[in-house]
């Protein structure tokens, strides 16, 4: 019998070339050589050397996957430590090869700037480029599949997450998604730098009540198929390999255990093949839930709705057999399942060298790839966002000149940590890598020119630095103050009810500013903060979010005008956490307020103006962008045409610099109400001085498709506004009307 077993399997590991078996075909032939524990092994995932969540012990993990009990592991890093682990896989049975897990979200070796930040970029290209880079850095150390993108919509910056995710609008958020799941899957699974992406939190996990993590969402489902599950269909076409669920409980059913999500939305209505992990211990959290009686129903409601692989609960390691056993789950969906997962290890070409990720000379290779780190300074340059930029002296406080004497002050000017964010990676020699504010300045202006001080910690009551800052800024030209978040305030289980610039960073802003130098002020966070007691006294402020390894070279960039910024917020910024959640495209309600001031009888607050602090879209450049009046080619479309919206965009300054021009369009009467604008078309374009492009949009009727009452996705006949500007405020309309 054993020969037979051998023989069998040794067919269906035989390199791809030496047989024209699909990968499907040869998950088949190994399927019908498991016993039920060894299928119920592969549904079993555990963290190994380092956790991402709440710890729970899990017994002998090399013994499990000796005995092919252990099909995953999460969180181990190196082409060394992922090689030994799979050297005992390569110890059981039937040698299935383990597959490797890691949140590999912005960077891996390479530090990137957060994914809001990039989506600050609104530069697909290099959005993508920055998955691809992170996927080969990942698979040279033994990583077959990143946790990411996260593509969670999320209105609410009280939710620490929206540091991981591509802001509050679903149109950027499916283009950024599509982008991040073709950069992690690059050229195709086989190839050792492509790795499984996965498109995550499934789904609405970023409107969590309150902003409050894991917390419940209800909303109804013509909001979640018009809002929150566009994002997961996009990472679906562009090919995701897997998907994991969500912590959250969605209009009372937790995502783990919703069948209408992950069978009748995920894998039946959308043709998904690929498999469905839950995230960690959401299973086992059933019970808390309040869905659960206990582990063993979590274990057969997650199974039965369609999750695959069980993480770090290890309830499918419990109680998946027995269940078979008594009836309560049929072998087939356990079946479907373990297919699923083999199917992607025969993809990535583990049956045929379990050891081909873990190459210790490849991982060397990009130890310190210069042309990963040029990439990673690019995009972070690309990804800050320039809120204002006033004239001090008869000039714009920015870019700053050469010979002008700078004082760095702030307590974020000389970490270097705080600007890699949250989900980033530690590694021995990442001091000497890492390049502070204060390093990129030194390294572009020298000593000289700089004076320094730190001021005050990120938080507290301290202000005995004070003194020593305002020294330094009375001693220079111009002031650069580094302020912000620490790197781990904003990223999972980092909700806060109050997210304004701690107080002693404002005090030592306030202090600054009395100097009467210029200062400029940079702010560096995971989410959007509340700022707007300095907003309107310092001259010039730009958002720099956590930038990655490379952020003092990109913000001395910036700085200097190297980089003429062109980021645009991809969240609004609200002027105070009662604002939230503010979002752009809102309904117009029964009374609408026409202005910041109206206040009588109309939908506002009357404490404070009623627009964002920064509308979605918002950022400016050292060039002056001036647009013409946009054109439409009709006025009166019928049917399913094209029609073209023009618009001529003058670059009237006498600096280069990239626009990014948006496209809006408002429904203005439909069978459901329809938000007052809709991102619709966007166009990043390089303008030399002096220089005008007539950008156009082509639109047709499925820019106008919305889910109906009946949730059927339509279009309706009627009157449009075509809006073009540089954001989500500043427009310019053409209405049309279209008729069928
Ligand atoms: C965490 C996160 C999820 C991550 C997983 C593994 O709890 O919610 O995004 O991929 O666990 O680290």
């Amino acid at each position: 019998m054993r020969i037979f077993l051998r023989l069998l399997l040794a067919t269906a590991c035989l390199p791809a070339a030496a047989q024209t078996k699909t990968a499907a075909q040869r998950a088949d032939s190994v399927l019908k050589l498991m016993t039920l524990a060894e299928k119920v092994g592969q549904l079993h995932q555990l963290s190994s050397d380092f956790a991402t969540g709440p710890i729970q012990p899990q017994g002998d993990r090399q013994a499990a996957i000796r005995r092919g009990e252990l099909g995953s592991m999460l969180n181990l890093m190196g082409a060394a430590r992922t090689r030994q682990l799979q050297e005992i896989a390569m110890q059981s049975r039937l040698k299935i090869p383990l597959l490797f897990g890691q949140d590999v979200l912005h960077g891996y070796r390479t530090t990137f700037p957060i994914p809001l930040a990039e989506a600050a970029s609104w530069d697909l290209p290099a959005i993508e480029q920055s998955a691809r880079i992170a996927a080969t850095e990942a698979a040279a150390a033994g990583i077959h599949w990143t946790f990411a993108p996260m593509v969670d919509i999320s209105r609410d910056p009280r939710w620490g997450r929206v540091m991981e995710g591509a802001g509050e609008d679903s149109y950027l958020g499916s283009l950024i998604a599509a982008a991040r799941v073709r950069g992690f899957q690059g050229r195709g699974f086989g190839h050792t730098d492509a790795v499984l992406a996965c498109a995550k939190h499934f789904a609405a996990y970023g409107a969590a009540i309150g902003g409050r993590d894991y917390n419940s969402v209800d909303m109804s489902p013509r909001m979640l198929w018009e809002t929150y599950l566009p994002p997961f269909k996009a990472a679906l076409d562009a090919g995701a390999a897997t998907f994991m669920n969500s912590f959250n409980d969605l209009n009372g059913i937790p995502a783990t255990g919703s069948a209408w999500l992950q069978q009748d939305i995920l894998k039946k209505q959308w043709g998904f093949k690929g498999f469905v992990v839950s995230d960690w211990g959401s299973l086992s959290e059933m019970i808390n839930h309040g869905y659960s009686r206990d582990l063993r129903q979590a274990s057969e409601q997650a199974i039965l709705a369609g999750n695959d692989m069980d993480m770090e609960s290890s309830g499918y390691a419990q109680h998946l057999a027995a269940l078979v056993q008594a009836g309560r789950v049929p072998i087939s969906r356990v079946d479907d399942a373990v297919r699923r997962i083999l199917i992607k290890k025969f993809e990535l070409g583990l049956f045929d060298d379990p050891f081909r990720f873990s190459n210790e000379q490849r991982e060397k290779d990009y130890y310190n790839h210069a042309g990963h780190q040029a990439a990673a300074r690019s995009i972070a340059a690309k990804s800050i966002v320039l809120l204002k930029n006033d004239t001090v002296s008869g000039r714009p406080v920015l870019p700053l000149q050469r010979q002008q004497r700078i004082a760095l002050i702030g307590p974020l000017v000389k970490s270097q940590k705080d600007n890699l964010g949250f989900w980033s990676f530690d590694f021995e020699d990442d001091s000497s890598r890492l390049v502070s504010l204060y390093q990129g300045m030194h390294a572009r202006v020298g000593a000289a020119q700089l004076r320094y001080a730190k001021g005050c910690e990120l938080t507290g009551t301290d202000t005995s630095g004070f003194a020593e800052a305002v020294a330094a800024a009375v001693d220079a030209d111009v002031v650069v103050m580094q302020v912000g978040e620490g790197r781990d305030w904003s990223g999972e289980a980092k909700s806060k009810a109050d997210i304004k610039l701690p107080a002693v960073q404002a005090a030592l802003i306030k202090a600054i500013f009395r100097t009467g130098r210029p200062v400029v002020l940079l702010i560096s966070a995971g989410r959007p903060l509340i700022f707007h007691e300095v907003a309107s006294e310092v001259p010039a402020i730009a958002y720099t979010w956590w930038l990655g390894m490379q952020a003092g070279h990109a913000m001395a960039d910036v700085l200097f005008g190297d980089y003429n910024p062109a980021g645009k917020l991809p969240m609004s910024f609200p002027r105070t956490e009662g604002q939230i959640p503010i979002y752009y495209n809102h309904y117009n309600t029964g009374r609408p307020a026409q202005n910041d001031d109206q206040r009588f009888y109309v939908s506002a607050y009357n404490d404070l103006p009623n627009s964002p602090q920064y509308p979605f879209g918002y950022g400016l450049s050292y060039s002056r962008f001036v647009y013409g009046q946009p054109i439409a080619s009709v006025l009166q479309p019928k049917g399913a045409t094209t029609i073209t919206l023009s618009v001529p965009v003058s670059n009237q300054s006498g600096t280069a610099g990239e626009e990014v021009v948006q496209l809006y369009i408002r429904d203005l009467v439909g069978s459901v109400v329809r938000p007052v604008k809709e991102l619709k078309g966007f166009q990043k374009l390089m303008l030399q001085p002096g220089e005008t492009k007539a950008v156009q949009f082509r639109i047709g009727t499925a820019d106008l498709r919305f889910y109906n009452a009946q949730l059927q996705h339509v279009w309706e006949p009627g009157e449009f506004d075509l809006m073009v500007g540089p954001n989500s405020r500043d427009v310019q309309t053409v209405r049309i009307n279209w008729q069928r």
